[in-house]
């Protein structure tokens, strides 16, 4: 029987938080909320999610990694205020061959200059922000047809 494939969700600093973390620019779901949704879409697709949290940007490295040891499908990440500032998540990605997906509830974008830049989206396969907790959900969809 063919391995199930494992779509790995990981998620930084602050995003434990969800649900009461300035609601009005992240909203109200908690991360169980989110990942309640993603598995239940995924399983439907008989994939397994890996869902995973951490304020400790080694954990993340660590995650990634261990997303490629395992040969998981993807990897959407949420790297919350880490995008903006490492370098470390950056070379973790290139130096990885699992397509990554960078998510964010909130657009950067829209939001202080300090955001603008993402060392992570300068090395994901592709960015998806700006639609609260549907971000997770159209990474998703896109990571399945990957
Ligand atoms: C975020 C955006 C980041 O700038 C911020 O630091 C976060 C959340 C988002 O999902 O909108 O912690 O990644």
């Amino acid at each position: 029987m063919a391995d199930t494939r494992k779509i790995y969700v990981l998620n930084g600093p602050n995003l434990n938080m969800l649900g009461t973390r300035e609601p009005e620019i992240y909203g109200y779901d908690t991360l169980d909320d989110i990942a309640e949704r993603m598995e239940d879409v995924a399983g439907r697709a008989h994939v397994e999610i890996v869902f995973r949290q951490s304020n400790h940007e080694g954990y993340l490295v660590d995650w990634l990694q261990e997303a490629h040891a395992e040969g998981a499908h993807a990897v959407i990440i949420n790297p919350g205020a880490y995008t903006h500032t490492s370098i470390a998540l950056h070379d973790a990605i290139k130096g990885i061959t699992v397509p990554v997906i960078e998510i964010h509830l909130s657009n950067p974008h829209k939001r202080e200059p300090f955001r603008h830049k993402s060392y992570v989206g300068m090395a994901a396969k592709g960015t998806i922000a700006g639609f609260g907790p549907m971000s997770y959900m159209l990474a998703l969809e896109a990571a399945l047809e990957l």
